[in-house]
């Protein structure tokens, strides 16, 4: 694993933009594994600053995203979907057909967990995971458990995500209890992971996810397992 630490979430965030300019820069046709919260859209700026600098090209690439909240369409604005439009797809020359975020609308979660799971390994499995890290140490919606899920599922969120993510809605009843997430077979099958955290609120739980017991009540514990993990760490 390396971890790196930055004096800035700027700087922090160029960086991240640095590991996927890498990445496309390899292989033009990457599968990107992408995920939504505050902390990557000052990635998400740069990559589009560096797309209309000239810098990359998104035409060939195909991106799955993380989770997205059960019970919102694709235009719901807290939707993942729309934050993933407004905050990187429309502003980059991703074709829109080839970026994938878990539907909240289906009468069958599982049946479309094990769907999407599948739709990645056809496209040659996740070249480049980016994650966020929750304060209870969540990543994508997996949440503290008793056991790991392996594949793309529907969860109930815990309390403390429904509060931390309330801040995006009006009120905190209108925060969605449910969400559909790859799950941790999923993220760990990914070729190289990206977990970005920010700023001195996450420093404990970003320390016991990398060094201390891996256990499923710690979901990002489980990266410790992983042979490709860079954490970037913006300390403000
Ligand atoms: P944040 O969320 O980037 O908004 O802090 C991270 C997460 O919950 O995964």
């Amino acid at each position: 694993m390396v971890f790196l630490t930055f004096p800035s979430y700027q700087a922090m965030s160029e960086a991240a933009a640095d590991i996927f300019a890498e990445t496309l820069r390899k292989k033009p046709d990457a599968v990107l594994g992408l995920a939504t919260g505050s902390t990557p859209i000052g990635l998400y700026e740069e990559l589009a600053r560096r797309y209309a600098a000239g810098a990359l090209d998104f035409s060939a690439a195909t991106s799955y995203n993380l989770d997205e909240y059960i019970g919102l369409a694709g235009d719901h604005p807290q939707s993942y979907r729309y934050f993933m439009n407004q905050q990187l797809f429309s502003r980059v020359n991703i074709d829109l057909a080839r970026t994938f975020v878990p539907s909240g609308l289906s009468d069958d979660f599982a049946t479309d967990g094990r769907a999407y799971d599948a739709a990645i390994a056809a496209a040659g499995g996740i070249d480049l995971q980016l994650l966020g890290i929750g304060n209870n140490g969540h990543i994508g919606f997996n949440e503290p458990d008793a056991v790991f899920s392996k594949e793309t599922h529907p969860i109930t969120l815990t309390e403390s995500t429904i509060q931390a993510n309330a801040r995006f809605f009006d009120t905190i009843d209108e925060v969605p209890r449910q969400a559909i997430t790859m799950g941790m077979g999923t993220i760990m099958a990914a070729k190289k992971v990206l977990l970005v955290a920010n700023g001195a609120g996450k420093a404990e739980i970003v320390r016991q996810a990398v060094s201390g017991p891996v256990t499923p009540r710690l979901p990002a514990s489980i990266l410790q397992f992983h042979p490709d993990v860079t954490v970037l760490f913006a300390e403000q």
